[in-house]
């Protein structure tokens, strides 16, 4: 009997999303700074500004972001792990893209509400929670500076791959903060610049990663992060890695080529090439010849590959 078995499915995930529900909605009732921040067309979204960019940057990356090194298994899994969630929580992913970590976390959870600016990155998540009809992930379009969401609304709060598109990341991070509840779990997962790296090819890893990501603005070390939350009134208690992750609670690396690193962004040509010639130089030399990029690129074969540190810092909210 199929369908009854698939009733049998539908309908308890229809139940919890009408549990659910008006928890969302009460998370969600919006304060006025919010709400016109985040009224279409305002500021925000404009011309001229980082989130006009990062708009920009993610309709072109929406349709290729499953080829994301960040989205294989290993690194979702390992995302879970840091992030410790419970069956009753109400979980925000900010800034959440296409909802990859919150489709993972959200058999453990009670709601996960994503929210992010690319209407693209959005409608594709939006499309996975009906194809693999999901009931637990709510989406919301949402400004990281500007949460439509009132203070102390989630048990656990959390942005992956974010941080390094901010313009200002103590702005975010406060707003970040402020929605959790005291005691409450914060997590921050990015792409990391190792911090054994002198300053002169840090820059040089953020300029090549512009090239790429339009909407790129730094890369942080593992202590940076930590110190960024904990300015931001998070206790992080395990942040004790230490070499290319120091500061960290968790370090995961992650390979991927040359060719999919670059065409995931859909950069214009001169930068494609430029992209190539430094990282099939850093590939072929090292260190030598000042070949350095940051990126910790080798050869697979014929293939030149990169190498992306993700770290993650996670804490509490002190209350
Ligand atoms: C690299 S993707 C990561 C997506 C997801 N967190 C993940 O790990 O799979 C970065 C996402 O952050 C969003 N984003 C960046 N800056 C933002 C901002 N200021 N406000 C809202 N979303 C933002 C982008 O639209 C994009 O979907």
């Amino acid at each position: 009997m199929p369908i009854y078995g698939a009733l049998m499915r539908y309908i308890p995930r229809q139940l919890a999303f009408l549990e659910y529900e008006p928890l969302v909605q009460a998370a969600k009732t919006l304060n006025p700074e919010a709400l016109s921040a985040n009224a279409v067309g305002a500021n925000y979204y404009g011309a001229g500004t980082v989130a006009g960019l990062v708009q920009k940057a993610f309709r072109r990356q929406a349709p290729h972001f499953d080829k994301h090194p960040a989205l294989s298994t290993d690194v979702l899994n390992w995302t879970k792990s840091v992030l410790p969630v419970k069956s009753d929580s109400l979980v925000l992913d900010c800034g959440a893209g296409t909802g990859a970590v919150s489709r993972i976390l959200a058999p453990h959870v009670k709601h996960v509400v994503a929210t992010d600016i690319s209407r693209h990155m959005i409608a594709i998540g939006e499309e996975k929670n009906t194809n693999e009809k999901i009931a637990n992930i709510t989406y919301e379009r949402a400004e990281n500076d500007a949460l439509p969401f009132l203070d102390n609304s989630f048990d656990v709060v959390f942005s992956r791959l974010n941080v390094h598109h901010q313009k200002d990341p103590r702005t975010f991070l406060k707003e970040l903060v402020r929605v959790v509840k005291p005691g409450g779990v914060v997590g921050i997962i990015d792409q990391i610049r190792p911090s054994t790296l002198s300053a002169r090819i840090a820059a040089r890893m953020n300029y090549l990663e512009s090239l790429r990501d339009i909407s790129h603005q730094n890369f942080y070390s593992g202590n940076e992060l930590a110190q960024l939350l904990r300015d931001a009134g998070v206790e992080v208690s395990q942040a004790n890695h230490t070499g290319v992750g120091a500061g960290l609670t968790a370090v995961i690396e992650a390979q991927e080529s040359l060719e999919n690193w670059i065409s995931r962004a859909e950069p214009n040509p001169l930068n494609i090439k430029i992209l190539s010639a430094s990282i099939e130089g850093n590939a072929e030399y090292g260190t030598d010849y000042d070949q350095e990029t940051g990126f910790q690129a080798s050869f697979a074969g014929e293939e030149a590959q990169v190498k992306h540190i993700y770290g993650a810092v996670v804490g509490t909210k002190r209350s």
